[in-house]
């Protein structure tokens, strides 16, 4: 088992008092899976996915990653698991926009202590994995936004990550650009077999996940989505 929650409750401090966003959640992903995440806005998709990324740890139950509970490490820690098994793809992208295209893809490999000689290599792999690879050197703002988001694929997966985190990938796509996006990101799943965690409000974008997700007022129900 790639990923296990064991009955998390997730609260957000307001004021004084607290709300509690995710109730009692149990979740199992397998390595290989393309997993689709649906549910109403505000019902806690994006706090869920933040949790199974690393990028929170304050939360009650227990994480176990490929058996290994994670609920323990501390910021340190957990920036490093981050930095080694995730990657992140958002609806806004968050690319670096004083950066090239090429830097942006390079950046997660910096980070990770290897030497810029050693990434370019890969860098343009990547680049050319997603069908961008003549825009290295330019910068964000000169990208429409299907390439931005191939962009953020290309970083994303560039450490080789043992799953991927897409929050609304296609949230402010086109058709024809989003299922762009999504061939990329299906092909990368069946091809690599790497694990994609999808949020997404597109019932059309389900055929592409081999297991879907319901996210209700916190509460996550399995089964088969429907529009
Ligand atoms: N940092 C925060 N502090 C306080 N409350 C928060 C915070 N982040 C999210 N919330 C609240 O938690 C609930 C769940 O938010 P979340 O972003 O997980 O929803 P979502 O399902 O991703 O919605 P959407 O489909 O609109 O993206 C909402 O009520 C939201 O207002
Ligand atoms: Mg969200």
């Amino acid at each position: 088992m790639l990923i296990e929650l064991k009955n998390i409750d997730k609260y957000y401090p307001i004021g004084r008092e607290r709300l509690q966003v995710l109730h009692g959640v149990n979740l199992q992903i397998e390595q290989g899976e393309f997993v689709g995440i649906m549910g109403p806005s505000g019902s806690g998709k994006s706090t869920l996915v933040n949790i199974l990324g690393f990028l929170d740890s304050k939360y009650d139950g227990e994480y176990l990653f490929a058996g290994k509970s994670v609920s323990g490490l501390n910021d340190r820690e957990l920036s490093h698991m981050r930095n080694r098994t995730v990657g992140f793809v958002f609806q806004d992208f968050h690319l670096v926009e004083t950066a090239t295209v090429f830097e942006n893809v390079q950046m997660p490999l910096l980070y990770a202590g290897i030497t810029a000689k050693k990434t370019v290599s890969a860098v343009e792999q990547a680049l050319e994995r997603v069908g961008i690879g003549e825009k290295s050197k330019q910068k964000p703002s000169q990208l429409s936004g299907g390439q931005k988001q191939r962009v953020a694929i290309a970083r994303a997966l560039i450490n080789q990550p043992r799953f991927i985190i897409a929050d609304e990938p296609t949230g402010a796509m086109d058709t024809k650009t989003s299922a762009g996006i999504m061939e990329i990101l299906f092909n990368l799943n069946k091809e690599e077999k790497v694990t994609v965690v999808m949020v997404t409000h597109d019932f059309s974008l389900l055929k592409y996940c081999s297991h879907q997700i319901k996210v209700v007022d916190g509460v996550v129900q399995k089964g088969t989505l429907q529009a």
